[in-house]
This record gives C-alpha cells, structure tokens and sequence, in this order.
C-alpha cells in the first residue's frame, strides 16, 4: 500500500479505552467494513501479507464474530472455501470443542466435525491475536479433526501479550502491531 493508504487504512481503526472492562484498550476494526475503499486495502494488503501461498491451503477458517468477516471476504478473494470456528453452543453436532485459557477465566470454541475432508490445509485468520488462547485452541480443533494448519494470520497483534508465541512452530503474520 502506498504511504497514503496505509495511514487511511489505520485511521479507520478504532480504539476504545476501558471496553468491555475497565483497563482494557479495545481495538476495533469493524468501521473498516464500513468503508468501501477501507475494506479494499485491508483486503489487498492482508493478502499481501500472507504467510503462505494461496496454492498451500485448501480452506480459511475465521474466528468468531470479527474473524467471520475478515474470513469470508478473504475466502471469496482467493476462491477458498469458508470454515466457521463458533463459540461454544452455537452449531449444532457433531462437533469438537477445545477449552482455552482468557486473561480472566476460560472459553470453549467448537467446528463441525465432517465438514472438510481429512487432511485439508487450513490458513487460520482473525482480527485480532491478544494472549493467542483463541488461535491456539482453533489449531488443536482442526488437528483433532485430522486437519493440518497452514498459517495463521492477523490484522493485529496486541504488544506485550506474546499472543504469537504459542504459535510459533506455524508460518504467522500480523498487519500492524498495537500497543
Ligand atoms: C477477540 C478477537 C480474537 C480474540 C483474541 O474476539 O477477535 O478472536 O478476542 O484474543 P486472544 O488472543 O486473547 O484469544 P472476542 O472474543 O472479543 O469476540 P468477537 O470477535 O465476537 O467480538
Ligand atoms: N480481544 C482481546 N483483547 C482485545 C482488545 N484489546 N481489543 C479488541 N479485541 C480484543
């Protein structure tokens, strides 16, 4: 992206200070999908950014609600197919689950279990990686079902947090990085 784009592309990203709890700093990108031309540039941009080739994956997976988004826009531009990974109690089964460490207390995310063939390659995507609890416990679901992770991808990486640690035995990228 030019210099130019790339400043109108962060400055359709928000911030909101003690969202949904006090001391939290939320990044927000939803006014991006508001924005035609911002919805564009994030697009070419992650595209761009990919930590693998288009040709070393089968499926993008996106994670619940943001990663949908991201997820499916993506999945259209690169002629892939579209895997959901839900909160706990949304799909009916069968399904696997795997529960995950939040900063604060735990949450359980779920996949249909038959719904891709054994042995796809699936490119993870997401807004947004904080501790990297949500994209972990998506790799353990699709390994479970005999998948193999590709990579994973993010707009954005919280600092500080080593969200991408846990997941550094796997191709990863990250947009910008956000304090
Ligand atoms: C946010 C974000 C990631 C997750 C990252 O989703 O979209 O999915 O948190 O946090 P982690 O790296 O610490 O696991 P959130 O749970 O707020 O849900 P939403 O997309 O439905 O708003
Ligand atoms: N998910 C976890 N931490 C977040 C933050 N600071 N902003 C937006 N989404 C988040």
């Amino acid at each position: 992206l030019s210099v130019e784009d790339e400043q109108y592309l962060c400055s359709l990203i928000r911030t909101i200070p003690d969202f949904p709890a006090k001391g939290i700093l939320f990044r927000d990108f939803i006014p991006v999908f508001a924005d035609a031309r911002g919805m564009d540039l994030l697009l070419e941009a992650f595209v761009r950014a990919l930590p693998v080739k288009p040709e070393e994956f089968d499926y993008i997976a996106g994670l619940e609600a943001r990663g949908f988004l991201l997820g499916t826009a993506l999945a259209r531009q690169l002629g892939k197919g579209f895997i959901a990974v839900r909160k706990a109690g949304k799909l009916p089964p069968k399904t696997v689950s795997q529960s995950y460490e939040l900063e604060y207390g735990t949450a359980t995310v779920e996949i249909e279990k038959n719904l891709v063939p054994e042995g796809s390659r699936i490119l993870i995507v997401d807004d947004l990686i904080a501790t990297g609890g949500t994209a972990w416990a998506a790799m353990k679901l699709f390994e479970e079902v005999g998948c193999t992770v590709a990579g994973f991808s993010f707009v954005m990486e919280l600092d500080g947090l080593h969200g991408l640690d846990q997941l550094s035995h796997y191709p990863t990228s990250s947009l910008m990085v956000m304090p």
